[in-house]
């Protein structure tokens, strides 16, 4: 039996005893096991390298072995890149890392809803800070090998006030550049007070003049240019994302992540949790990931590099979401729903 379709047996009855436990310890548990299977059961799994596809993409000056990708979010600390490769990844993004370690929201913050194959979280940036970061990312053999391609997400400490965002955004622009292979400004998480102001004309104009002029002292300074992707949240309406484009054209930024989780609770009124604070990820995030790349296709045209993430489940899904326009896809609330095997379906479905 090929070794994927292997992970694509087991999982499911993985998926039980996790789903009994409390969310946020099954995802450490699961985490834990991933990193001990890769180093001493590495046999008995696929490679740690990108699944091959007849194609590499090229995007924003970067080649993706394949179109596949994790979502920020599940790795904050960039600790367990390698055990992660093992499901194939074309390209891999870990972070939201801050400047400074924070402790994130009080547990609970993290909720499954199983009926609508999402998840609920408020985590608020919970990792262990920049310099813990980068010493993890330079750990991975994954990265040392240039395997496939690295994403670095950066964001802004709670306790920074928000008019002094751009400080945090800098440091950590400056601290990961050496070692990313693109950046993801994270300014649409719905879990750090006021944060997706930020994606406001105004306020984004000044954030971005001041990164982009970072960037280009890094590019001479580091010897090598480093694309910066914005990553939107999924509630913006027409008008407020027409503006959104124009700024991201105007400041030449090099790609956009759409999107972050939802605020919208309406496709999972009713059910236990569905009224938790935080953001909302998985199936009832998926249309409106849809609709927030295919307005920013057709606004910023055929050549400008999108990564569609929100809701994708099955290789239909990520199908949809190429259709809609996006380049290349992210996953993270699929993985938990459907395993290491969606990763797989989704590089063979999205080779063309
Ligand atoms: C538990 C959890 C934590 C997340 N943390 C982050 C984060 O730190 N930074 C970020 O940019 N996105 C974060 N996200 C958002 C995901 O990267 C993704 O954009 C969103 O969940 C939609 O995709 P999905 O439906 O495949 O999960 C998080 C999502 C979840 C479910």
């Amino acid at each position: 039996m090929p070794k994927t379709a292997l992970a694509f047996t087991v999982y499911p009855l993985a998926r039980r005893v996790l789903f009994s436990l409390d969310p946020e310890l099954a995802h450490e548990l699961s985490l834990s096991g991933l990193d001990f299977a890769h180093r001493w059961l590495g046999g008995l799994l696929p490679a740690a390298q990108p699944i091959s596809t007849s194609s590499p993409v090229e995007l924003a000056g970067l080649r993706f072995p394949n179109r596949v990708g994790l979502a920020a979010g599940l790795d904050k600390n960039a600790a367990h890149i390698d055990g992660l490769s093992r499901f194939g990844f074309g390209f891999i993004e870990v972070g939201t890392v801050t400047p400074e370690a924070q402790p994130g929201n009080p547990r609970p913050r993290l909720f499954r809803l199983p009926k609508a194959k999402a998840l609920i979280n408020r985590f608020g940036f919970n990792n262990q800070g920049l310099s813990a970061f980068i010493t993890n990312v330079g750990r991975s053999e994954w990265v040392r090998d240039r395997r496939g391609v690295l994403g670095l997400n950066i964001g802004k400490n709670a306790k920074t006030p928000i008019e002094q965002a751009a400080d945090d955004y800098l440091k950590g622009l400056t601290g990961v550049y050496p070692w990313a292979d693109y950046v993801t400004v994270n300014i649409s998480s719905p879990n750090t007070k006021n944060l997706r102001n930020l994606q406001n004309e105004q306020a984004l104009e000044a954030l971005l003049d001041q990164l982009k002029e970072a960037q280009a002292q890094l590019a001479q300074e580091h010897r090598k240019a480093v694309p910066l992707f914005l990553k939107i949240a999924p509630d913006m309406d027409e008008t407020a994302l027409g503006q959104l484009t124009q700024v991201v054209r105007a400041k030449q930024i090099d790609g956009l992540i759409a999107t972050n989780t939802t605020l919208d609770r309406s496709l999972v009124t009713g059910l236990p949790h569905a009224s938790e604070t935080g953001g909302l990820s998985g199936q009832p995030v998926h249309l409106r990931s849809l609709q927030t790349v295919r307005q920013l296709r057709t606004d910023l045209g055929p050549d400008f590099p999108i990564i569609g993430v929100g809701g994708i489940l099955s290789a239909a899904d990520g199908l949809a979401m190429r259709e809609a326009g996006a380049d290349l896809v992210q996953v993270y609330t699929g993985l938990i729903y459907r395993g290491p095997a969606l990763v797989a379906a989704l590089a063979e479905r999205l080779d063309r």
